[in-house]
C-alpha cells in the first residue's frame, strides 16, 4: 500500500505508555510511502528510546529546541516548514494542554506553533484525564483553532481503569491520514447539510423539540469541508460552534428548515438529511402564553413537511442521504426508509441505548445502499463523520460516472 506516498509526515511523540505503539506507527507510516522525521519530548524518552525511532524512520531524530547540533542539522523552523503534516501520537494531556495555551518551551510545541501545516493529535492518557474539565476546555480550544483529533478510543487502560482514553491503534492512525489527505475528492462540490433538532411552538414561551444536539451534523460537515466540498450546514437550534469555512444557516422550525433547504437545493450536489426534524407541529400557536387553568389540556398536532422527501421528489434530485434514528428492527425500518424516501444512502443508528446517538460524543453507524452495506463500529463521531464521507464520496462518484455515462 502506498497512499502516503511523498507525504512529509513530522511525528511527535508524547510521554505515554502508549509511545511503545509510536514504533509500529513509523513503520506504517513508511510502509505507505510516507517520509517521516520523529520529535520526541523529553518525556517520551522515558517510554521508548530515540535509536528504535530512528532506526525505523530511517531520519535522525529530533529531540532538543536549543541544541547547536540539532539547530545546524535542522533547525525547528526548517522542520516545521518541511511538514505536509503534524502528527502527534501520542499526544499526552500535558501536551494538550500546552497546544491550547500555545507554549513554545520544547522542541515539539515549537514546531507546532511555527508550522503552517494542520496538526492532528491523538490523545493518550487516563479516562479520567480526558474526562476532567481542563482537559474538555483543551479539546473544545484545539477544535475551535481547526486542529485534528483522532480519537480516543475506550477500552482497557494500561492504568487499570477502563474507559475513554486509550490511543487509537496505528493501523486506524494510518486509514484516518489517509482520509485527511483525500481532499479534492470532493473539491467544488456543493454539499448541503441539515443537523439539530427544531423547535415547534406551542405559545410564545413553549415548544415541543427533541434530544438531538446537532453533534453528527456539525462533525459530518467538518469531514466533508476537509474533504473539499463547499458545505452549506442548515441547524435548529444547537449550542455548538461552526466548522472552519463551512456555511451555517440558522433555522427554528421544520417549516423555516424546509424553506431553506429548498432555496439553496439547485445547486446542491450531495445533500445529507442529519437533523431530527419534528414530524408535527401544533396546529394552532397561541398567541399568549397558555394559562394552566384547565386540568387538562389538548394539543392538536399536525403532520411537517417531510423535507427528505421534498429533496428526492425534485426533478433532478441531489445524490441523497437520509438518517435513521430507531430504536428496534434498525436494519428493517432503514431499508424500508432506503426505499420509502427514494434515497441514494442511509445512514441509521440505534437510539436510546447507553452508548452513542443523540447527545453523546461516541456514535455507531450502519451503512445501507441499494445492493449494500457496512457497519461503523462505535467511534468518536468526528472518526465516524470522517468514514461515512469517505463512503458518501465513493458512492456520489460512481453515480455520477454511471450517469456522465448514460449521456
Ligand atoms: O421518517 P423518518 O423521520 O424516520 O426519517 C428520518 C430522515 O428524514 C432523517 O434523515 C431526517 O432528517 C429526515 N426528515 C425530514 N423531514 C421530516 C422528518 C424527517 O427531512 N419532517
Amino acid at each position: 500500500m502506498s497512499n502516503l506516498t511523498n507525504k512529509r509526515i513530522v511525528l511527535g511523540v508524547c510521554g505515554s505508555i502508549a509511545a511503545y505503539k509510536s514504533a509500529d506507527l513509523v513503520r506504517r507510516l513508511k510502509e505507505m510511502g510516507a517520509e517521516v522525521r520523529v520529535v520526541m519530548t523529553q518525556s517520551a524518552g522515558e517510554f521508548i528510546t530515540a535509536l528504535t525511532l530512528q532506526t525505523l524512520s530511517h531520519n535522525p531524530v529530533h529531540q532538543y529546541l536549543l541544541d547547536c547540533d540539532s539547530e545546524s542539522n535542522m533547525s525547528h523552523i526548517e522542520l516545521a516548514r518541511w511538514a505536509d503534516i503534524v502528527l502527534i501520537a501520542p499526544c499526552s494531556a500535558n501536551f494538550m494542554s500546552k497546544l491550547a495555551q500555545g507554549m513554545a518551551d520544547d522542541l515539539l510545541s515549537t514546531v507546532c506553533l511555527a508550522t503552517r501545516a494542520p496538526i492532528v493529535y491523538v490523545p493518550a492518557m487516563n479516562n479520567v484525564m480526558w474526562e476532567n474539565k481542563a482537559t474538555r476546555e483543551n479539546v473544545i480550544t484545539l477544535q475551535k483553532r481547526g486542529f485534528v483529533r483522532f480519537g480516543p478510543a475506550s477500552g482497557d487502560q494500561a492504568c487499570g481503569e477502563t474507559g475513554l482514553g486509550r490511543m487509537l491503534e496505528p493501523v486506524q492512525i494510518s486509514n484516518q491520514l489517509i482520509e485527511l489527505f483525500q481532499p479534492g475528492l470532493l473539491q467544488d462540490k456543493n454539499i448541503m447539510i441539515t443537523a439539530g433538532p427544531t423547535q415547534e411552538d406551542i405559545d410564545p414561551v413553549r415548544f415541543i423539540s427533541n434530544r438531538s444536539s446537532g453533534k453528527m451534523g456539525f462533525a459530518i460537515a467538518q469531514a466533508a469541508r476537509e474533504a473539499g466540498a463547499n458545505v452549506t450546514l442548515v441547524c435548529g437550534p444547537v449550542k455548538l460552534t461552526t466548522p472552519q469555512g463551512v456555511n451555517r444557516l440558522d433555522v427554528r422550525t421544520a417549516d423555516e428548515m424546509k424553506s431553506v433547504v429548498m432555496e439553496n437545493i439547485n445547486t446542491t450536489d450531495i445533500f445529507i438529511s442529519a437533523a431530527a426534524v419534528a414530524d408535527y407541529r401544533p396546529e394552532t400557536v397561541a398567541t399568549k402564553k397558555i394559562k394552566k387553568a384547565a386540568s387538562k389540556l389538548d394539543l392538536k398536532l399536525i403532520r411537517n413537511p417531510d423535507i427528505l422527501s421534498l429533496v428526492t421528489n425534485e426533478p433532478v434530485p441531489p445524490f441523497t442521504v437520509g438518517f435513521a434514528a430507531e430504536t428496534d428492527n434498525v436494519r428493517e425500518n432503514a431499508l424500508a426508509k432506503l426505499n420509502s424516501k427514494s434515497l441514494d444512502m442511509i445512514a441509521a443508528n440505534e437510539v436510546g441505548k447507553e452508548q452513542g446517538g443523540f447527545d453523546s460524543n461516541e456514535n455507531a453507524l450502519s451503512i445501507y445502499w441499494q445492493n449494500g452495506e457496512q457497519q461503523l463500529p462505535m467511534a468518536n463521531k468526528n472518526t465516524i463523520a470522517r468514514q461515512l464521507m469517505t463512503i458518501i464520496t465513493e458512492k456520489f462518484r460512481e453515480k455520477s460516472s454511471a450517469n456522465n455515462a448514460l449521456i
